[in-house]
Order: structure tokens, then C-alpha cells, then sequence
């Protein structure tokens, strides 16, 4: 397919990577500034613009990858008749992209994204959604090219996923960076913890999180937390998470 990638940020990098891999061809690269645009489109090896310049009306599939708030005043600028054109957000209903063209979409990837990241380690998760069977059936082989795990969603589902992917993935990573600064100042190594994280995560592919519940809350050894949130007092932000995490495992 002959593709052409609006944005040039974590999403449309990984995404344009995998398209490109896949033996698509991407046209173009159109981003907000023209150095980013410029800065994918050279890896990609097909042209750029910013916003203001002029679009590639000749591809097969517009990939809109901006951020959800710069999605909602797309049908100002882009005005693309039947051509099939999807955004890769998860919280955003495909119906902002209405008034954009006839044919529209959403490719979601279910995964933590960042263009640094060169390799992944297994096939990103897509959740696909389209306006029409054909735009879907359309999407589903373009989608199937480029993961070996798709699956349709509609928007009402993809927000409930949106949701949990950022208890699994965002929160957890803010309590990994909170638990690194604490061991620094604490003069411990946080590096120690890694094959617990590891672990723990590793344990989901066989087993249901409530069954894997380990630790002082879960055992109900109050002494132990008591000592815990002494040694929290001087962190208050910590000790306030610590504190509410462990009245929900202790009354879930
Ligand atoms: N990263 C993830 O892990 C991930 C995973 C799944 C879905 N998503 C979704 O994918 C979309 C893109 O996320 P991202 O992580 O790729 O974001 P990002 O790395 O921050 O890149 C955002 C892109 O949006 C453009 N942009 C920002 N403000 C704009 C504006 N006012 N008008 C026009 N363009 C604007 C930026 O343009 P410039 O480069 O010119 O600044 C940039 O190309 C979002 O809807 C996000 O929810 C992200």
C-alpha cells in the first residue's frame, strides 16, 4: 500500500518503521514542524512537509498519529474525499475523523511506544476499527502486514482498554521511578529490584493477578507495615501511595 504518515512523533516513527518493513511504501511525512518531518521522512526514505505544505493526495492510507488534542481540528486542514484515513489514539472516537473523509478508521497499537526503542521484543498489539465493512476489511489486511496480532475493537472498547493499559503500564512505571529516586536517596541499588519486576510480570502469562498477590498487605503483617511507613514519613508522596495501595489489596 502507498502510505502517508501525519505526524512525526513516537507512534508514526515505530509505525512508519514497521510499514516500511512490511514493504509498504510510505510517500510522504507531514508533521506540525517541518525538522521532525524531515528528521522521519529521512529514515523512512520518501518526502516531508509541515502542515502548511502540500499534502500527497495519491496514497492508499493516511496515518493520522498526532496528539489527541491536535486530532479534534484535523477536518480544518484535511479534506481527503474516500481515501481511507485512521488515527492511532486510544481515548478519541474514529468519528472525529467524520468530516475528514467518507472512509475512516482507528489502528491503535496496545503497546508503550518510543522511537529510541529500535527493537521491539514481540509484535505489537493492534486494535482496528472502521466506519464500514469494506474501510475494516481494508484496514484488517493492511493491519495483519504489519502484526501478527490484531483485533477489532470498537471505540467504547478500546477506551475500557485505554484505561487498563494505563494501570498496567503508565502507573506501574510511575511507581518504578518513584521506588529508583527513593533508592537512590536512600543509597540503595534499584537495580537489585529487576528480576523481581521481571518476575512478577512474567508470572501474568499463567496466572490471574489477584492469585499472585505476595507481600506485607496481602498477609495482613502489620508490624512490617508500620516500619514501612516510618521509614516513608520523610516521603510524603510515597508514604501517600503506599498507604492508599495498600488499603485497596488489604480491602479490594
Ligand atoms: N506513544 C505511545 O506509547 C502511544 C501508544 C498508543 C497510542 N498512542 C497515541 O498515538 C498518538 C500520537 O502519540 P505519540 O506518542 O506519537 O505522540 P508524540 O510522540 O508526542 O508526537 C505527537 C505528534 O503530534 C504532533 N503535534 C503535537 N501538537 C500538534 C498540534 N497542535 N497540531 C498538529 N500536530 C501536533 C507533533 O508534531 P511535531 O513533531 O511537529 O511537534 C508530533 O508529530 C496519540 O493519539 C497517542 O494517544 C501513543
Amino acid at each position: 500500500m502507498k502510505v502517508v504518515i501525519v505526524g512525526a512523533g513516537n507512534v508514526a516513527t515505530v509505525l512508519g518503521r514497521l510499514i516500511k518493513k512490511a514493504g509498504h511504501e510510505v510517500l510522504q511525512v507531514v508533521s506540525r514542524k517541518a525538522d521532525n518531518a524531515a528528521v522521519l521522512a529521512n529514515e523512512l526514505g520518501c518526502s516531508f512537509a509541515d502542515n502548511s505544505g502540500v499534502l500527497d493526495k495519491s496514497a492508499d492510507l493516511y496515518l493520522i498519529a498526532v496528539t489527541d488534542t491536535a486530532m479534534s481540528q484535523l477536518d480544518e486542514t484535511y479534506h481527503l474525499g474516500n481515501k481511507l484515513v485512521v488515527h492511532t489514539a486510544g481515548s478519541v472516537s474514529k468519528e472525529v475523523l467524520k468530516n475528514v473523509t467518507y472512509n475512516y478508521g482507528v489502528l491503535y497499537p496496545l503497546q508503550s511506544l518510543r522511537k529510541q526503542n529500535m527493537e521491539l521484543q514481540q509484535d505489537i498489539p493492534l486494535l482496528i476499527d472502521a466506519n464500514t465493512a469494506e474501510a475494516l476489511k481494508t484496514l484488517q489486511e493492511f493491519a495483519d502486514t504489519i502484526s501478527g496480532s490484531v483485533n477489532i475493537a470498537t471505540d467504547e472498547q478500546r477506551l475500557k482498554l485505554h484505561v487498563a493499559a494505563v494501570l498496567v503500564s503508565n502507573f506501574t512505571n510511575h511507581l518504578y521511578a518513584l521506588a529508583a529516586d527513593y533508592c537512590n536517596k536512600e543509597g540503595v541499588d534499584f537495580k537489585l529490584l529487576l528480576p523481581l519486576i521481571e518476575e512478577t510480570a512474567l508470572r501474568l502469562r499463567h496466572h490471574l493477578p489477584g492469585e499472585m498477590r505476595t507481600g506485607p498487605a496481602a498477609r495482613k503483617d502489620i508490624q512490617t507495615l508500620q516500619k514501612h511507613l516510618g521509614l516513608l514519613a520523610q516521603y510524603p508522596a510515597i508514604h501517600n501511595i503506599y498507604l492508599k495501595m495498600t488499603d485497596s489489596i488489604m480491602n479490594p
